[in-house]
């Protein structure tokens, strides 16, 4: 069956620092969870690869050798540091790396790297007004976004992943994940905005004919 792998980046200094949006780099500890985790898709691309090569054996006695290649994986990333550094450790002959400027994270606008609390603080009806409605409440300021307008965006990217019938990687952010998982296992994009997806946590998600299985993997050092 076809994997779609979806992670967000690795920690980047601003996680560490607490600050949204930014495009800061990734931490060490980030950049130790994109090193495992090129080692660990590999390594499961080398299991899949070795079922699919005996299921087809089994279905052809004496099938060519041309079904035994490695197929190239499509890898997405948004066009921010912290995605295009998690993914620094995979190899560019197996993977076919893109930057997608539609996977990027919500822009917060005027509340751009700051932390939660700064939020409070300096813009206390702001912080408030998300807090009723985050689904809705759009970041003030030039190119402001709300989960609506990320739901939107994110339209012909889901048209196009729909349209592919390969294995790949997306390497993303919070936002971006949650509507996408949202979206693959049919939740209601009212609970999007709170739905838990942890950084350094890699979903495996297989639509299959009966629904879409997930299979969650966390990282642990
Ligand atoms: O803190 C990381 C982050 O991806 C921010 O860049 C982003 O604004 C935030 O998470 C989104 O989470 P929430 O919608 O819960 O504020």
């Amino acid at each position: 069956p076809r994997c779609i792998w979806l992670t967000r980046h690795g920690e980047s200094l601003d996680n560490k620092l607490g600050k949204i949006g930014g495009d800061a780099p990734l931490s060490a500890r980030g950049k130790k969870y994109g090193a495992c985790l090129a080692r660990f898709i590999k390594q499961q691309r080398i299991e899949q690869d070795e079922i699919r090569r005996r299921a087809a054996e089994q279905r052809e006695a004496g099938s060519s050798s041309s079904q035994q290649c490695e197929r190239t994986v499509a890898v997405w990333t948004s066009m921010l540091r912290r995605t295009k550094e998690t993914v620094e450790e995979f190899d560019p002959i197996e993977y076919d790396i893109k930057e997608m400027r539609l996977l990027n994270e919500i822009y917060a606008g005027i509340c751009e790297e700051l932390t939660y609390a700064q939020i409070r603080e300096r813009y206390p009806e702001e912080f408030q007004e998300r807090k009723i409605n985050k689904l809705f409440y759009r970041y003030p300021g030039m190119g402001g976004e709300s989960y609506l307008d990320v739901i939107q965006r994110l339209n012909p990217l889901i048209i196009e992943l729909e349209r592919m019938s390969s294995d790949m990687v997306i390497v993303t952010h919070r936002v971006v994940m949650r509507i996408l998982l949202g979206y693959m296992l049919d939740i209601d994009r009212a609970k999007m905005p709170e739905m838990e997806v942890p950084l350094h946590t890699l979903y495996c998600v297989e639509p299959k004919p009966h629904g879409t299985v997930v299979k969650r993997y966390r990282w642990v050092e």
